[in-house]
């Protein structure tokens, strides 16, 4: 979900559509705009892509408007039908908001009490007649929306256009990023993500939770529970040409193509002379850390699972990795002699942001692994690591994970250096083995042209089974969430160790098992395992620098002395091919059914 407003003479509205579209790989199935134009509002909505509203706002003139509001929508309440789009509205106001209102179900009985009629089932439309009754009771627009605001609970980004009060934008923060930019020339902006901005506005505030207020003419009224707030604007800085296709197919094939690339920048400047360099690290006294504990959500989760076993391996030092969802309600016991580190991409996932606040309430030192600058995770935990893999614009992450997992790597090396866990050959050899990583990531077009023809017999069968031990477990579970978020077949990721309990009884030609058959870790235990399943006829493709008999299909890696080497040539090799299965299928790759690249709800 995503939303953006202007405040401003000049644009029509297929300008906020623009807005829109840079933001449209974040959550898309369904999409609205609404402008107020002298004193009049005119919304349009439509479901799926933008390119369906953008038909729908093709002939209306809009030329000199006021004010306008835009929206993509990814459900949360109700279907991704046309009612349920945002804008919502009343009788002269109109709505967009991502986030959920918890009590707007109390809230929707006592308006249902008064009459109001409902339009559609989310959530949002409650906050507009909320609002509207306000307005009726008070006769002042302003003091009505600080009052619908001290109503709602939940997590919020608000923007609010009404008749009554024809040059104002009004908004309101909770929980859900929202943020406003002002240009040289007067023009007020909101949005969920600076990416629209880039270009419009030199600097922008990031707002604050419990934050809310308006915008008329050219002023901006900030609040925070009736107290007037200091704009705190930060300058813009985003290079917005890391954003376009330049030729690939999908954004997907070109940032599984960026890796090496963005791999090399993630190391530039962070190892010199056999030592990790981590200057953002300096407050840490890890004399004081024993212990790591690591949340993410989904492939962040991943890199962190990945993680846990470098920690243990390398740096000798105690590791637990946590799904953020499932640690913010369990009562977790949190002691400061943990170091706690939240991973994201977007630096926005609602259940980390939460994770990482009760980390730090608790009075744990908190660090951060994200690939967003200034996004609510960095700008909450008290030190963050940049993976500096550039927007990303694929819902199917894979350039963040490549990062994460270096960087984490790197972060590895740094603990067990200053903890001096770590012997200085170890030490040295691991960076060495760093270093090879932009070279291995690589992408070899005989290798892709394979995966390319291969990946036709893949695309049915009842299910997938990506197998891995070790380090390759999580690498398995990556790959399987790679190939089923892009292609829409069932597939699992299974430590192939525990496959004899339980999953092998799905075994048979048309369960396809790909196996991860790294020589430097545990082959030997790896082969008695795909023999296992072979001998119970899965189809098997097998990914390895050795080949295997028994193999329906062989991928055939360069020989590594480091598992790392294996590690990220197979992360390469099924991220490709998830790629080329989805393209065959047909399906959209970078904008997949049901899914948001910015999960700002719970
Ligand atoms: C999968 C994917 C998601 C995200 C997850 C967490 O390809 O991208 O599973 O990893 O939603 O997102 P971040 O990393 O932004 O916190």
């Amino acid at each position: 979900m995503e939303l953006l407003a202007i405040l401003e003479q000049k644009k029509n509205a297929i300008f906020l559509l623009g807005g829109l579209k840079e933001l449209e790989y974040r959550g898309y199935d369904s999409a609205g705009i609404a402008v107020l134009k002298e004193g009049e509002i005119t919304a349009f909505k439509a479901t799926g892509k933008l390119t369906n509203l953008a038909r729908k706002v093709e002939n209306f003139h809009s030329e000199g408007f006021g004010v306008g509001i835009g929206h993509t929508r990814w459900a949360t309440h109700g279907k991704p039908t046309e009612a349920n789009a945002h804008p919502h509205w009343g009788e002269f106001s109109y709505i967009i908001h991502n986030g959920i209102i918890e009590n707007y179900k109390e809230i929707k009985d006592e308006l249902l009490k008064d009459g109001v009629k409902f339009l559609s089932q989310t959530d949002t439309e409650v906050a507009v007649h909320l609002f509207e009754k306000n307005v009726r009771e008070l006769k002042d627009c302003f003091k009505a929306f600080e009052k619908t605001i001290a109503s709602l609970q939940g997590a919020y980004a608000i923007l609010l256009i009404s008749k009554k009060a024809p040059d104002v934008i009004f908004f309101a923060k909770n929980a859900v990023p929202l943020l406003l930019g002002k240009s040289a020339s007067g023009e007020v902006y909101f949005s969920s993500s600076d990416a629209p901005l880039i270009g419009l506005v030199q600097e922008v505030v990031y707002l604050e939770d419990g934050e809310y207020g308006w915008a008329k003419n050219q002023e901006i009224t900030l609040l925070n529970n009736h107290v007037p707030q200091h704009l705190d604007f930060k300058t813009l800085t985003h290079d917005k040409l890391s954003a376009q296709k330049d030729g690939y197919r999908y954004f997907m094939e070109k940032e599984i193509y960026e890796q090496s690339l963005v791999v090399g920048e993630t190391l530039m400047g962070r190892i010199k002379d056999n030592s990790i360099i981590l200057d953002e690290l300096s407050s840490l006294d890890l004399a004081h850390i024993d212990a790591i504990k690591i949340c993410a959500c989904g492939t962040s989760y991943h890199a962190a699972l990945s993680a846990c076993y470098m920690f243990e391996r390398l740096a000798k030092i105690r590791c637990n990795v946590e799904i953020a969802s499932e640690f913010r309600y369990k009562e977790p016991l949190l002691d400061t002699k943990t170091l706690f580190i939240v991973i994201s991409q977007s630096g926005e996932t609602a259940d980390t942001l939460e994770a990482l606040k009760m980390a730090k309430q608790s009075g744990m030192r908190t660090l951060a692994i994200c690939n967003v600058d200034n996004s609510s995770i960095v700008r909450t935990a008290d030190m963050t690591i940049l993976t500096r893999a550039g927007i990303e614009k694929g819902v199917a992450s894979t350039k963040a994970f490549a990062t994460q997992v270096i960087t984490l790597w790197l972060l590895t090396l740094y603990v067990g250096e200053h903890k001096k866990s770590m012997d200085a050959l170890t030490l040295q050899s691991e960076i060495a083995a760093l270093l090879r990583v932009p070279l291995i990531l690589k992408v070899s077009e005989t290798t892709h042209e394979k995966i390319r023809r291969l990946s036709k017999r893949y695309l049915h069968g009842h299910g997938f089974f990506f197998i891995g031990r070790d380090i390759f477990y999580p690498l398995a579970l990556e790959g399987a969430l790679k190939l089923k978020e892009i292609s829409y077949l069932h597939a699992e990721g299974y430590p192939a160790g525990e496959m004899k309990h339980g999953p092998i009884a799905l075994a048979d030609s048309e369960l396809f098992t790909i196996a991860l058959m790294p020589k430097n870790l545990l082959y030997d235990k790896m082969k008695s395992n795909v023999e296992e399943l072979s001998a119970r006829d899965s189809t098997l493709l097998v990914i390895s620098p050795e080949p295997f008999e028994l193999a329906d299909d062989f991928i055939k890696t360069k020989p590594h002395t480091h598992m790392m080497g294996e590690f990220f040539e197979m992360m390469l090799i099924t991220q490709l091919l998830a790629l080329e299965i989805s393209i065959r299928l047909g399906n959209d790759v970078d904008m997949p059914r049901n899914l948001a690249k910015s999960v700002t709800v719970e």
